[in-house]
């Protein structure tokens, strides 16, 4: 079918950064372009209810997942959903909403991999992989902050989750496309402008031409931009790191790698870039850093892409 929406998947663990990352590559193609959409109101029981039955919002059992997998199917066609409201303010379920697809669907959320029918809906598949003691850092400000738990709540509820966590939302990292790993530098205090990024690609997708990268790297092994041959869950991989101390000009050259196939990127992505990779996070911070500009471009490749394979 032709000019059919593109969808792609920002799937992570609870607080690793997706509605974060979801804004940035929304910026980056255009808001107004995208619809959003967030796997949580998929939950199949309150939180009252989940309390009294001992279970978490990490269980595939817990959310419907048969429906979010219908919803799927229609938005890739192009068709409009009734989708449910889970709200985090609540904890109830709020009346459903109408929503129809632009030209550009994010879905993000913990369990968008798990089934088979879900994984094939998306163009696109991203997964989120902070280091744990990030991700607690991460959750706790998130969840003091914005839905009013207490650090002994948010600890606790991160301890209570870690079963779910290992069983149901971590091993979904082997069907991402991209892996997507913000971490600090070494001996340096984290703040949110000076982490740097790993980039896992897999290559179920095709990804730019970095090839340039590795003369580079044959010259300057310490780069703060590098790409190199790995493993990931078991399986070959390139890899490529940027360093929150890479250069306006290193990250230029990266972004016109990216903007060589597809010169109206270009008009995203000022270079001189004042503009990228600047975000407002979810607890209101701004956020500013090359790695997180350079992740979302890379993305947003992707999805423009995607847009070419389906014409
Ligand atoms: C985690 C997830 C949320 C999910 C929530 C449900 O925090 O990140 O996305 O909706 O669990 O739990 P709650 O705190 O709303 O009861």
């Amino acid at each position: 079918m032709s000019n059919r929406p593109i969808i792609l998947g920002i799937v992570g663990d609870s607080a690793a950064g997706k509605t974060t990352l979801t804004r940035g590559i929304a910026q980056v193609v255009g808001p107004e372009n995208v619809t959003v959409i967030c796997t949580d109101d998929y939950h199949r029981y309150d939180r009252t209810q989940r309390k009294a039955l001992g279970v978490t919002a990490l269980h595939p059992d817990a959310n419907y997942l048969d429906v979010m997998q219908q919803h799927l199917t229609l938005l890739r066609t192009g068709q409009p959903i009734l989708k449910p409201i889970y709200s985090h303010h609540t904890g109830t379920f709020e009346p459903p909403e109408y929503v129809k697809p632009n030209r550009f669907v994010i879905v993000e959320g913990l369990l968008g991999y798990s089934t088979r029918g879900a994984r094939d809906c998306y163009d696109v598949r991203v997964y989120l992989a902070p280091p744990e003691s990030l991700r607690t850092q991460w959750k706790v400000k998130r969840d003091t902050m914005k839905r009013s738990y207490s650090e002994e709540d948010v600890l606790a509820a991160l301890r209570q989750r870690e079963p779910d966590s290992e069983a149901f939302i971590r091993p979904q990292r082997k069907w991402a496309d991209v892996v997507v790993t913000f971490y600090p530098p070494d001996n340096e205090e984290t703040n949110s402008s000076n982490l740097n990024v790993r980039l896992v690609l897999r290559p179920t997708i095709p990804h730019p031409d970095f090839t340039e990268i590795l003369d580079q790297n044959d010259r300057y092994p310490l780069s703060a931009v590098r790409l190199g041959l790995d493993r990931d869950m078991g399986k070959p991989v390139d890899v490529l790191e940027i360093d929150s101390h890479a250069t306006l000009e290193q990250v230029n050259s990266l972004e016109m790698m990216l903007c060589n196939e597809f010169p109206h990127l270009k008009d995203f992505c000022s270079v001189g870039n004042q503009e990228l990779g600047k975000l407002t996070g979810t607890t209101g911070e701004i956020l500013q850093s090359y790695p997180l500009a350079i992740t979302q471009l890379l993305i947003a490749y992707h999805m423009i892409k995607a847009t070419k394979m389906v014409q």
